[in-house]
């Protein structure tokens, strides 16, 4: 980009590459994240170390297999299979990594932080953990309400740093909502994920298993009401049965916290200025599923809500062109789309002096 500068002064932008890019991803989706990441780091020129999670570092090395046969040349993409706390630390705190973009848990993020600012200040960006909010507006079609709501919640597993993990239903449809919801979480298909008609398969690890179940424990102990679920699913593998909590409250652990398991916590609500004040009030502001069919709600709940995306009528739609990102503690920075490109770019300013401003 070119602009004309005051007098006798020519002025240009430059948009470099930022150098070497550090690239952190989950194990919850290990192919997608890597393309976010990779995708914009390449189109800027940049090269790149990614480290992919522990838990899954197959398909990033296949990656960098077609990747080499697709000629890129060597050094430009440099995959590590590694642990957070070496492989990955030593990305965030590296002298000649320029930028470090990180996608995990909000705890991690901050020692991300930490690390670069003790090291030389590389750029960071954070896509982090969330608890979003599903509203359900007392107007909403309650069949095709309850489907996405159970949709936002538990695909993949509800591994899923955006999933409607709080599912706010208008006191005037709560009822129907919460039957249906219990209906539709008891057919949900748990089994093999790799026979057909199987729409849930295992958490990814016992970690992860073992802390939903502490979560399950934690709301039933809180007083809320379990509709369905609430054990793990059979006696072999890290299965848990679809759990839905009705009769939640907002200042109960399940309500709060990220459980990134199959668990839908229902919560009932009035009017409209009480569920936007409720759905903001979270460390966490990823995303937001509204669903209405008047136009006026619609586009209130859009406005007030704090975070990052909304999805009307829909949800977990993702395409290229969206940016996707956190407000507050979810993160920092967007990627996807031509936000991303700013992440891995440097802009300069070049000011060249002119000698007969006349002539111009
Ligand atoms: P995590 O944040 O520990 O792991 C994510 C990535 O960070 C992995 O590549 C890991 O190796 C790396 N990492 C871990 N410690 C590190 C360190 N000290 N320095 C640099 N890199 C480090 O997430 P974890 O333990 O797998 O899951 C814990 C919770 O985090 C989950 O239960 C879930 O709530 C949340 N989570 C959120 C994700 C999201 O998409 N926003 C993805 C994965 C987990
Ligand atoms: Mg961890």
């Amino acid at each position: 980009m070119t602009v004309r500068g005051d007098g006798s002064h020519h002025v240009q932008t430059l948009h470099e590459p930022i150098g070497v890019a550090g690239q952190i991803i989950p194990w919850n989706f290990p192919l997608l994240m890597l393309s976010w990441k990779l995708g914009p780091a390449l189109a800027c020129g940049n090269t790149v170390v990614l480290k992919t999670a522990e838990q899954t570092p197959l398909s990033a090395l296949l990656v960098g297999r077609l990747l080499h046969e697709a000629g890129l040349p060597e050094g430009v993409v440099n995959i590590v299979s590694g642990f957070g706390p070496t492989a990955g630390a030593a990305i965030a705190s590296h002298m000649d990594i320029d930028k470090v973009a990180f996608t995990g848990s909000t705890d991690v993020g901050k020692i991300i932080l930490e690390l670069a600012s003790k090291s030389n200040l590389k750029a960071v960006t954070l896509e982090l953990g969330g608890k979003s909010p599903f509203i359900v507006c007392e107007d909403a079609d309650v069949d095709q309400a309850v489907e996405m709501a159970h949709f936002a919640l538990f695909f993949n597993q509800g591994q899923c740093c955006c999933a409607g993990s709080r599912t706010f239903v208008h006191e005037r449809v709560y009822d129907e909502f919460v039957e249906k919801a219990k209906a539709r979480a008891i057919n949900r298909a748990v089994g093999d994920p790799f026979k057909s008609g199987i729409e849930q398969g295992p958490q990814v690890d016992s970690e992860q298993f073992e802390k939903i179940l502490k979560y399950i424990r934690h709301g039933v102990d809180s007083g809320a009401t379990l509709q369905a679920g609430g054990d793990r699913h059979g006696s072999k593998g890290y299965y848990i049965q679809p759990t839905v909590f009705s009769d939640v409250k907002d200042d109960m652990l399940i309500a709060k916290d990220e459980i990134f398991g199959p668990v839908q916590t229902i919560l009932k609500f009035k009017n409209l200025d009480e569920v936007i004040a409720r759905a903001n009030n979270s460390r966490y502001g990823l995303a937001a599923g509204v669903f209405t069919q008047n136009l006026d709600t619609a586009n209130r709940l859009m406005r007030a809500l704090r975070v990052g995306s909304v999805w009307i009528n829909c949800f977990d739609v993702f395409d290229a062109t969206i940016p996707f990102g956190g407000y507050k503690m979810s993160g920092i920075g967007r990627e996807k789309g031509i936000y991303s490109l700013n992440n891995y770019l440097q802009v300069k300013a070049v000011v060249t002096s002119i000698k007969n401003p006349a002539w111009l």
